[in-house]
């Protein structure tokens, strides 16, 4: 009698197992697939992450007012350059002659401010991440050339009224390559800024919503007014 009430009990403890697990894989298949919606709508376009680098500086950037007296203007930052999107020469003293960059330059190149000693802005840098500043930036042991050449300049592009815009009060398309240039706001806004490039909208951090690149990547391509 133990014997059969016991074989009776365990084949009813196995149906109520299978019953529970054939419940629950029941369920499960149910279910809808999980697809991580919110992640994919925030993630960024690779090609456009850089303009997101320095996007936590866009309100205070937004609300910085603006210093007329150490304004800079397009002109002076092209002074410093050999050519448009040439590194710019380092035009103050060196601190530490034998520093190649890292923190000694980044300690006023990485989020700008006004240094009074030498009375101007400190440039905010797009690539801080390339440490060895001196690779490429090199200070300005005189001021005119030894010698004189035949290089010319290429000239900017055009830009302000006019320029780059279908018409007035549309977003001007970018005149510039993208190349060590994704990151915006380094470059375009606060007080380091030259006055004719400083956005008036910092705050609307996904530039490239609304500006996209001008430059053509095919010949045959008729002129942005001629196409709309
Ligand atoms: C004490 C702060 C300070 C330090 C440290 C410093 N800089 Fe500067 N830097 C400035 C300021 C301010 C300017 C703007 C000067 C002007 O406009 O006359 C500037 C300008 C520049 C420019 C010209 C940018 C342009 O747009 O024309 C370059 C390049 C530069 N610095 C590179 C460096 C490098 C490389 C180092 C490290 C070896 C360095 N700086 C260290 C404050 C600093
Ligand atoms: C691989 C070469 C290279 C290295 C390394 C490098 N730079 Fe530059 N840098 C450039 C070039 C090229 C430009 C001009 C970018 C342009 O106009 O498109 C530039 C521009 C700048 C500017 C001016 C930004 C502006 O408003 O146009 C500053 C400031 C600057 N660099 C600082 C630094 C500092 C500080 C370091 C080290 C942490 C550094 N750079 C390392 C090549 C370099
Ligand atoms: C290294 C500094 C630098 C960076 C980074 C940079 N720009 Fe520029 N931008 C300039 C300069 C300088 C000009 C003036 C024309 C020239 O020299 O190419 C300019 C011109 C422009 C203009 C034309 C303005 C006009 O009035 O016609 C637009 C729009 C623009 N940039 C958008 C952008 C956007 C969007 C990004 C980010 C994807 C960006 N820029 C990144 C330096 C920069
Ligand atoms: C919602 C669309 C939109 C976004 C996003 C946007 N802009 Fe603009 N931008 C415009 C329009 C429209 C103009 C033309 C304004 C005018 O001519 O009155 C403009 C003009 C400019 C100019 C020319 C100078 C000026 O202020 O007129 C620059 C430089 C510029 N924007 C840079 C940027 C940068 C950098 C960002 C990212 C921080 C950005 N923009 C984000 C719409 C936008």
């Amino acid at each position: 009698m133990k014997k059969r009430l016991g074989i009776i009990c365990l084949f009813t403890l196995l149906f109520a197992t299978f019953i529970a697990i054939w419940d629950y894989s029941y369920r499960k298949s149910l279910e809808p697939a999980y697809t991580p919606l919110k992640r994919r709508i925030t993630d960024r376009i690779p090609l456009e992450s850089g303009v997101f680098r320095r996007d936590k500086h866009a309100l205070d950037y937004a609300d910085m007012a603006i210093d007329e007296k150490h304004r800079h203007s397009i002109a002076d930052y092209y002074r410093n350059r050999a050519f448009p999107g040439a590194p710019p020469t380092i035009p103050h003293p060196l601190l530490d002659e034998r520093s190649m960059g890292g923190k000694d330059c980044l300690s006023c190149h990485e989020n700008g401010g006004f240094v009074p000693k030498w009375n101007a802005y400190a440039p905010v840098t797009p690539h801080p991440e390339m440490i060895n500043c001196r690779q490429c930036h090199v200070a300005q042991k005189v001021q005119t050339q030894f010698r004189g050449t035949n290089f010319e300049k290429i000239p900017a592009p055009a830009i302000g009224k006019g320029a780059n815009r279908a018409s007035d009060g549309r977003p001007p398309v970018i005149p510039h390559s993208l190349q060590m240039r994704e990151n915006c706001l380094a470059c375009h806004a606060g007080p380091s800024a030259p006055k004719e490039i400083r956005t008036q909208h910092p705050q609307l951090v996904n530039c490239m919503q609304c500006h996209i690149s001008g430059q053509a990547s095919t010949t045959d391509q008729k002129p942005l007014r001629e196409r709309i």
